[in-house]
């Protein structure tokens, strides 16, 4: 083979990979992103797309993976916020309600850590009836930790849109599990 084709095959192959993957694998996650804000009010388009585009397998991925991807992006964000939360809660300046009700939250989101890990568990040997229920209980520790705050007059949650995040991720889970189980007759 003369050096001229040893060269522009392979980069012709690479730039053939290059070219389509990408655009099934947006393609896939535009349509499922489309499909499951349709059906689900909690889900936005926008915030589904960059979601999932942000993880970088997402590009080529089957619906199966772009789950898989979905779940690892609530583990992050659970993980992150009780991290920031435990920061929080050595702040000094805080009164003592706003104290009180984070530690509720860092406990929430302990257990929330737990219930991902189990999701993604139950989610690999496809038992997405028992994953759905952890994922669940990730959405109920979102919004039972945002509610403490507005319990109490004066109090404003410093983890509003963090816990946005965390519940509409576990949405756009619990809709793709949803699909894929559709898709599979399960
Ligand atoms: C997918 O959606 C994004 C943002 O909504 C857009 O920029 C992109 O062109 C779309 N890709 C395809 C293949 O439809
Ligand atoms: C949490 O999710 C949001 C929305 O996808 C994202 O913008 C943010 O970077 C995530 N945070 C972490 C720590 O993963």
């Amino acid at each position: 083979m003369s050096p001229f084709f040893s060269f522009i095959l392979p980069t012709l192959f690479l730039s053939f990979l290059i070219s389509t993957h990408p655009v099934n694998g947006q393609n896939l996650v535009n349509e499922t992103c489309k499909k499951i804000a349709r059906r689900d009010p909690n889900i936005e388009y926008n915030f589904c797309t960059t979601s999932l585009q942000a993880a970088p397998t997402s590009q080529c991925a089957s619906l199966q993976r772009l789950g898989m991807i979905s779940i690892k992006l609530v583990r992050h964000n659970v993980t992150d916020t009780r991290v920031y939360v435990k920061h929080l809660m050595k702040n000094g300046k805080l009164d003592p309600y706003s104290k009180l009700y984070l530690k509720d939250c860092y406990e929430l989101f302990s257990d929330a850590i737990s219930s991902v890990k189990r999701a993604m568990k139950y989610y690999n040997s496809k038992r997405y009836d028992d994953a759905n229920m952890q994922k669940s209980g990730v959405m109920d520790a979102a919004t039972t930790c945002e509610d403490g705050f507005s319990e109490r007059e004066g109090l404003v949650s410093p983890l509003t849109k963090r816990n946005r995040n965390t519940f509409q991720l576990s949405a756009i889970v619990l809709s793709i599990m949803h699909e894929i189980k559709k898709g599979s007759n399960v």
